[in-house]
């Protein structure tokens, strides 16, 4: 059975947080975060906040009303760091648990919260993560808020791509090698591309996780994003369920989100499949990685449709295939889409290619405007 070792756990802990510094300002959007979601339920609560990472929630549950909270982490040092970050600013109702429920029992009392923010999708047996969370908090009114990343987004193209190319690389070699990413496609890289185990689930998947181990979603809890910023992008819409034991009043069916590139991310993937083909060395491959993480972050803007990013991640990976000489091996969809962007950028006729027809709006672009690469 797969399990992530505990080195690389805390190797990857470091890549995220030995550089992030908590903020007071940013404690207080959690908190007001927090105090959003569970409301009036949150005062006086005994909370878990299980792969603590920094610790930042585990601080915003206390500034918005809990109890007590157990802070736990499978990394040696995030449970160091929130350690020394509580002495220093002499902050009490935080219990810090260096461990992992996948392979020991963590006491506790009846909790009644558990919050499992951005860690379902590194954990490689969910369901018994889940169930063990569940037994720390039997009672009927317990809440679970549960986080996973979204199968089918135009997130996980990339990122599953990137990996792909460029397998993760530790601490110091990412570090020296993400020089050239800018810092949103640094941080996003940080966080996905070191990450020793990524999961991605659709609606479906989730839903059964949810039921396998006990737990309904009663509610969609609004994004952190969303709070923040008022929309969301369809980019990434991970799901965020609030849950209560089996059988839970006011069950809610758990559903896709709304995405409107589907048959876009069909010709990405095409593309993608190519180029992973066409290169072989380590060197060209990594590059090509953190080219596509660049792309990515760098068009999606600030709307709800990620099209601008789509067209520019279909032109950068049809650049590389030219540079590597891989436009002529390309086959099946590719080939089509790429026989369509030969025709766009020499503006030579194209609504008879195969790929005109083709139901994505990069079909459309392609036949109706002429690009530049
Ligand atoms: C992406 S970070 C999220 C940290 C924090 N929840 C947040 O939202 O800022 C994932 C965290 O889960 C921890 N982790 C990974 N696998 C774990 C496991 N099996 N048990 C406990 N913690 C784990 C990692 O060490 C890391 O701190």
């Amino acid at each position: 059975m797969y399990l992530v070792s505990p080195t690389l756990t805390n190797d990857y802990a470091n890549t995220m947080f030995r550089r992030e510094r908590m903020h007071d300002g940013w404690l207080d959007i959690c908190a007001s975060y927090l105090q959003h979601t569970f409301g009036d339920s949150l005062q006086g609560a005994k909370v878990i906040d299980y792969g603590c990472g920094r610790g930042d929630w585990a601080l915003a549950f206390l500034r918005a009303g809990a109890k007590h909270v157990l802070a736990v982490d499978a990394a040696i040092d995030n449970v160091r760091r929130l350690h020394d970050y509580c002495q220093q600013h002499e902050i009490d109702g935080i219990d810090i648990v260096h461990g992992d429920l996948l392979s020991q029992n963590i006491a506790s009392d009846n909790l009644d919260i558990v919050w499992l923010y951005r860690v379902l999708h590194h954990i490689s047996r969910p369901s018994a993560l889940l169930q063990a969370l569940r037994h720390l908090a039997p009672g009927k009114t317990a809440q679970f808020y549960i986080y996973g990343y979204d199968a089918g987004s135009l997130r996980q193209f990339t990122v599953d791509t990137a990996r792909q190319l460029y397998p993760r690389p530790n601490e110091d070699a990412f570090r020296l090698e993400s020089v050239p990413l800018t810092r949103d496609a640094r941080r996003r890289a940080r966080n996905d591309l070191t990450a020793p185990h990524i999961d991605w689930y659709n609606a479906m998947e989730f839903a059964e996780l949810l039921s396998g181990a006990g737990l309904e979603p009663v509610a969609h809890a609004p994004g952190l994003d969303a709070f923040i910023q008022g929309h969301c992008n369809q980019e990434f819409q991970p799901h965020q369920a609030l849950c209560r034991s089996v059988p839970a009043e006011g069950a809610i069916l758990w559903s896709e989100p709304a995405r409107s590139y589907t048959d876009d991310l069909a010709v990405l993937s095409a593309m993608a499949r190519e180029v992973n083909f066409v290169l072989t060395d380590q060197p060209t491959r990594m590059q090509a990685a953190l080219g596509l993480m660049n792309t990515h972050f760098t068009h999606l803007g600030s709307g709800i449709s990620c099209s601008t990013a789509i067209f520019e991640l279909f032109l950068y990976l049809l650049h590389v295939l030219d540079v590597h000489g891989g436009l002529e091996q390309a086959e099946g969809l590719a080939y089509d889409f790429v026989e369509l962007a030969e025709a766009a950028l020499s503006d030579t006729a194209r609504a008879h290619l195969a790929a005109a027809s083709h139901p994505s709006k990069l079909a459309q672009t392609l036949c109706n405007n002429t690009i530049r690469l």
